[in-house]
């Protein structure tokens, strides 16, 4: 009973943000939910309720295996060298007995050599890793969907009275001026890695090949690929039935000129679409890779990615080559992530890629929506939430499903009989208390048509409606539609479908979207770089689908850096030196955010800002180039105090300037007294202590001028709390003349990351202590247990973690092992004993035989996982991980019957994996292995 009302309270209060923000790959949840509620949402002594995830969202028994290329393999000596690295690597699999399927190859000596394989036993991976010549073996990551926001999309709306320019997200970052100046990215070309492009749409040139804007492209993965079945690639990347990479595509190229008045960044660049989802479903990231891949191949100087997942690692496979391809001097854009309710080290990858750009995203000032018209009363026009008109030319009495507008569950039980016929009418409801689709067909069930939802003070959003004509209007304007209708005063509406498309100012317009990630990286990268506008953009939707719509996400953001990207190239030219500077030169001249609109509040972490948000008009035209643009602090035990960066006049006169310090509030990022990250982590208003070798300096023309800067913890901070300082070093020209301004920006944790708790121990989420054995059925297992490891019946590790992991490990070990685990066991076969932590020793050789732990054998291993991404505290999909246990070692060879007990160890966050007492460890209770002879499990 509670868990139900739970579930859909959560569901309602959740659903206007989700739909609002699931235009990208991020589900959101900017809801913030205390530790109370936390374990309410997750289900009960089941794990199987929920939405549990493989560790790091591995595909699980998939591998991409990086292989030296063969001209670098020192020792050819090996007896088993072939000429392709390829076929070397294949084998010596075969050699071992490793069955194996593979899926791609990648044969770029540049960028990456190497395969992505599917192993009949996941546990061979650790014997790849020991072939000659393998560089790393990672696991082929799987990707979701995205979920474009399509409000009342209706085709060919062509309004006279739209604003002349209503492309703000343009003059918020400079893009106008330069669009004036006649650059638009001309002979630069642009590889779009998205779903395709509707190539069709007039707005995007209507064609596909040369002399078009869309200079080709190539399908990956066909229609009806999920991302579990087997791809069908093609020539065509046309998408016609997901639209997310049509409305990227037009955020970069879209023509000017058309019905709505928007422009691409960079409407005269050469685009290419490489589309790696189908029409609905997942990705992977070997489809990623090789899309990349062919990317640099087809010579492309940007290259673009609005796809990713909830990492705070750097090392995806994906992430890896995207770095090196940034360092080649390409840029490659990546969406930083809708993760922004999740808190601080939560940025995703590919995005994390070291020299890549992960681009944030800002909220537009504006919101293009629509107003209606009041009658029978005197009153200002009414906005609705809605990109294009209801589509109804019938004026229309309201009728109120109540008069009381303090009510909080209107229309979420059937309406009463005594109810007429609500087909004529538009129906006027207050929001709250169920879903809205719940309150729609109550109200639907009485006949009607057209329903506005007036908003309770959960703000004014798009709504998720399923296929009602219904939208949200604000609280106020509801408020005065209902106490008319209760005072009988005959009141119409009329949904003008020409000249009443309003511009909202968007109150948090200009600010960081609250869905917007939070970096940095657990190996402390400055993640994300920069910002863009994101939230509530306009652009083009394949014309299946509308042909316009409004989004929102970090997607959005994404290809605008992409866009600026090429007005750069387009203006100094398509050479690596360019491409290598660009982050720099964009962080550098970007416009520090403000965290609220007061006066008062801090300046926004450079956490989610990154360097702010781009001025692509100051990085066109900068005639001084500061390097680097970001100053990565570490940890408090890897603290770097001293930076040298750079500042290069590159102009045609003397230059002086000033430098100032200017921080930004320091996050809290960990719920005080709890290990849970802070959903909407708060500032403290102690900020990093910084020193500047000189704080005044001239520059001569075609000099540079050194510049060092000492950084000091400030005292009085918590550690506990994970607090994480950022802020901004200012270079403003002092001559008068200019309003020349520069910055380096530079993050750093004011705790020592190994000290962050790592592994969930409470019973916070499932009321069972973690970590645990799951039986298949989805129960929790508590005391000995046994498994036949045939078919399904095999048992699972259910285990959280509170902060990502290098080292995630399992090994066997003898049920009479005497070692102490840093976890207790609070239900172990001799009862309720509460360990103390104890040394151990470290296994000698723990990468695939059995070692010694604690004086004791461990007796091999049944898997591990690097880099390892922390949950959250949503039940989406990041919230738990389940992973199947197998009864075959990690050398291949079958765990013989017997009884047993698993080993779990967690390296913590800057841990040494040669040192034991940098692990956290839990010792299962007992299993007894009886496998039918010749069985082995099928662990899918
Ligand atoms: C703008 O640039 C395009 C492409 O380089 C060129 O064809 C056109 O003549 C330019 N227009 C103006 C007004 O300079
Ligand atoms: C839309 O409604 C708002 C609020 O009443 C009003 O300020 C604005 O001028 C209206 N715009 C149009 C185009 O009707
Ligand atoms: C509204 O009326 C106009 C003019 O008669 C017509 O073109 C349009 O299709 C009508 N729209 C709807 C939604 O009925
Ligand atoms: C739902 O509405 C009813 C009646 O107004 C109220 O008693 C109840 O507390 C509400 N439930 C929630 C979860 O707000
Ligand atoms: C929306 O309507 C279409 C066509 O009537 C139907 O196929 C679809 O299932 C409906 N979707 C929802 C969410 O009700
Ligand atoms: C609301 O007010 C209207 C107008 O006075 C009245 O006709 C209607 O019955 C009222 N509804 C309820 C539920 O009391």
């Amino acid at each position: 009973m509670t868990m139900v009302y739970l579930t859909d309270r959560l569901h309602s209060l959740l659903s206007p943000q989700t739909i609002m923000k699931t235009s990208a790959w991020w589900i959101l949840f900017t809801v913030s939910l205390v530790a109370s509620t936390v374990a309410s949402i997750f289900p009960s002594h089941n794990w199987k309720g929920g939405f549990e995830r493989q560790l790091g969202n591995a595909v699980p028994n998939q591998f991409i295996v990086e292989v030296q290329d063969v001209d670098d393999i020192p020792s050819k000596r090996d007896e088993i060298y072939s000429r392709e690295a390829h076929e070397t690597l294949y084998a010596h699999l075969k050699k071992r007995k490793v069955g194996f399927t593979v899926k791609k190859e990648f044969n770029n000596k540049q960028y990456f050599v190497g395969a992505s394989i599917a192993l009949d036993n996941p546990a061979d991976r650790l014997q790849i890793a020991s072939i000659p010549g393998v560089k790393a073996v990672r696991p082929v990551i799987s990707l979701s969907i995205p979920k474009p926001v399509k409000t009342h999309v209706v085709t060919g709306i062509d309004d006279p009275e739209l604003p002349p320019d209503i492309e703000s997200t343009h003059i918020l970052t400079g893009v106008d001026k330069l669009h004036a100046q006649n650059i638009t990215g001309t002979g630069v070309k642009i590889g779009i890695i998205d779903t395709g492009v509707d190539y069709t749409h007039p707005v995007l040139g209507g064609g596909i090949g040369p002399g078009y804007k869309i200079i080709g492209g190539y399908d990956f993965v066909g229609d009806n690929y999920d991302g579990t079945n087997t791809p069908v690639p093609d020539d065509d990347p046309l998408d016609q039935c997901n639209g997310h990479g049509t409305h990227v595509a037009g955020i970069i190229g879209a023509n000017p000129g058309n019905e709505f008045n928007i422009s691409g960044v960079a409407y005269g660049a050469s685009l290419t679409s490489y589309r790696v989802f189908g029409c609905a479903g997942g990705t992977t990231d070997d489809i990623l890779i090789e899309a990349l891949l062919r990317g640099v191949s087809d010579g492309q100087e940007v290259l673009t990615l609005s796809i990713g997942g909830s990492d705070g690692w750097t090392e995806s496979s994906s992430a890896v080559v995207a770095s090196r391809i940034s360092a080649s001097g390409k840029v490659v854009t990546m969406a930083a992530g809708n993760d922004g309710g999740k808190g601080t080290f939560f940025t995703s990858s590919p995005a994390n890629a070291i020299d890549s750009i992960s681009v944030a995203s800002s909220d537009n000032t504006v919101v293009p929506l629509q107003n209606l018209t009041v009658h029978g009363v005197q009153h200002d026009p009414i906005t609705y939430y809605s990109t294009f008109p209801f589509p109804t030319n019938s004026t229309l009495p309201i009728y109120a499903t109540s008069n009381d507008t303090n009510v909080l569950d209107d229309a979420c039980d059937f309406l009463p009989d005594g109810t007429p016929d609500l087909s004529s009418f538009l129906v006027v409801v207050k929001r709250g208390n169920c879903t809205l689709t719940q309150k729609l067909t109550n109200i639907a069930a009485k006949g009607a048509q057209y329903s506005l939802i007036y908003d309770d003070g959960s703000g004014f959003t798009a709504v998720q409606v399923g296929n009602f004509t219904a939208t949200l209007i604000q609280q106020q304007d509801g408020i005065f539609l209902v106490n008319q209708f209760a005072r009988g005063i005959n009141v119409t509406i009329s949904f003008p479908q020409v000249g009443a498309s309003y511009q909202f100012p968007d109150p948090a317009g200009g600010l960081m979207s609250t869905y917007s990630s939070f970096g940095p990286t657990n190996d402390m990268f400055f993640k994300p770089a920069v910002a863009a506008p994101g939230g509530n953009i306009l652009s083009t939707l394949p014309v299946t689908m509308g042909s316009f719509g409004v989004e929102s996400g970090t997607s959005m953001a994404t290809p605008f850096i992409a866009g600026v990207s090429a007005l750069l190239f387009g203006v100094k030219g398509n050479n690596t030196v360019i491409g290598t500077g660009a982050r720099d030169l964009l962080e550098t001249t970007a416009q520090m955010l403000a965290s609220d609109h007061s006066d008062s509040g801090p300046l926004q972490s450079a956490a989610v800002q990154g360097a702010g948000l781009v001025n692509a008009f100051a990085a066109v035209h900068a005639d001084v180039i500061v390097s680097p643009g970001e100053i990565l602090l570490n940890d408090t035990a890897n603290f770097n105090s001293s930076h040298t960066f750079s500042v290069k006049n590159t102009g045609t006169s003397i230059k002086s300037f000033r430098l100032t310090h200017v921080p930004a509030g320091t996050l809290l990022s960990l719920q005080p007294g709890t290990a849970l990250f802070a959903d909407n982590p708060p500032f403290s208003n102690i900020s990093m202590d910084v020193t500047f070798s000189e704080s005044s300096f001239t520059v001569q023309v075609g000099q540079t001028q050194m510049l060092t800067a000492n950084f000091t913890i400030p005292p009085g901070i918590d550690q506990r709390v994970l607090p994480i300082f950022s802020g901004f070093i200012e270079i403003t020209n002092t001559d008068n003349t200019t309003a020349e301004s520069y910055h380096v920006s530079y993050i750093g944790a004011g705790a020592p990351l190994k000290n962050v708790q790592i592994v969930d121990n409470t019973d916070t989420f499932f009321g069972v202590n973690l970590p645990a054995l799951g039986a298949p059925d989805g129960t929790f297992i508590s005391g000995p247990s046994n498994f036949t490891f045939v078919g399904n019946d095999i048992p699972y590790l259910i285990s959280r973690l509170d902060f990502g992991s290098p080292e995630f490990r399992l090994d066997l070990v003898d049920s009479n092992v005497t070692l102490t685990p840093t976890i207790p066991t609070k239900r172990g076969v001799d009862g309720r004993r509460v360990f103390e932590r104890e040394t151990f020793t470290f296994p000698k050789d723990s990468k695939s035989k059995g070692g010694s732990f604690a004086q004791v054998q461990t007796l091999g291993s049944l898997f591990e996982y690097n880099f390892v991404p922390r949950n959250s505290d949503v039940n989406d999909g990041t919230g738990y991980s389940a992973t199947a246990i197998s009864n075959i070692f990690a050398n291949g060879t079958t765990v013989p019957n017997g009884t047993y007990r698993v080993l779990l160890r967690v390296l913590k966050v800057t841990g040494d994996p040669t040192n034991e007492d940098d692990f956290v460890s839990w010792l299962s209770d007992t299993i007894d292995f009886h496998a039918p002879t010749n069985a082995t499990s099928s662990v899918v």
